[in-house]
């Protein structure tokens, strides 16, 4: 089935985990990458839903497919397992939390010495998720593209997670490079996919790179 028949359900922005009820642990995503990707996916035809963090809204102003917006990794990863069906095409360019306070304190907590120790416990991996439904046969017939911020040994940690995720592909982006990542406009993406190919993009704007990876899933779709 060609990807504008397909349903595309794109993650996008940082997770939020609260310590107590004033400060959060979260990350510099803007959602702009997510953004670019919907905008592509639904004016190829596509049914497209986004799935966001707490990101500015204004960014979503007029879009005409559907949004969602969660606050957590654990809500991300109910969000993504209540929509995902058989068919779907998934782009987790999200950055959800790894790790989320192992409690979270009702009050406000005091500055009473000069450390203070938070015990930080791992959220539930999203993709893995997946994979694991895949693999229990109940999701049939999707694609799964996920992203990888890297800095050091980019190729090595992004096809490790190609691998570790089962996932059909990878966009590694290293987001030590000046023009791409977090809040960006641009992005520097190398695609990795599942099998063996490369796929290089110099620095462009996050929506070229988003076209660029549709055209990369399309390809698979079609082989
Ligand atoms: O939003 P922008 O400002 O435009 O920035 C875009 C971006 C840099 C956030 C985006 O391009 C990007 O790289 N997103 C992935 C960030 C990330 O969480 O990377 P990771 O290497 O930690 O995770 C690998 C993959 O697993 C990602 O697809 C991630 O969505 C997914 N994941 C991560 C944690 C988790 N608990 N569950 C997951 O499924």
């Amino acid at each position: 089935m060609p990807l504008r028949d397909r349903r595309v359900i794109v993650t996008g922005g940082p997770t939020r985990e609260w310590i107590d009820p004033v400060r959060y642990i979260s990350n510099a995503s803007s959602g702009k990458m997510g953004i670019a990707l919907a905008d592509a996916a639904f004016e190829r035809g596509c049914e497209t839903l986004f799935i966001h963090g707490p990101i500015d809204v204004s960014l979503l102003a007029g879009k005409n497919y559907r949004t969602v917006g969660i606050e957590s990794t654990a809500e991300l990863l109910h969000a993504v397992i209540e929509e995902i069906s058989d068919g779907c095409v998934l782009i987790m360019a999200a950055a959800p939390a790894d790790y989320c306070p192992a409690e979270r304190s009702h009050e406000k907590i005091k500055k009473t010495g000069m450390e203070l120790v938070i015990r930080l416990r791992k959220n539930p991996d999203i993709l893995k998720r997946v994979a694991e439904e895949r693999a229990a046969g109940n999701l049939n017939g999707i694609f799964v593209a996920g992203f990888a911020a890297e800095t050091t040994d980019v190729e090595r940690y992004a096809i490790g997670k190609l691998e570790d995720k089962n996932l059909d592909m990878i966009c590694l982006n290293d987001v030590s490079a000046e023009s791409a990542g977090f809040g960006k406009d641009t992005n520097i993406i190398t695609i990795f996919k599942r099998g063996g190919s490369r796929t290089d993009l110099p620095v462009m704007p996050k929506r070229d790179a988003a076209e660029r990876i549709l055209d990369a899933i399309e390809e698979s779709l079609q082989a």
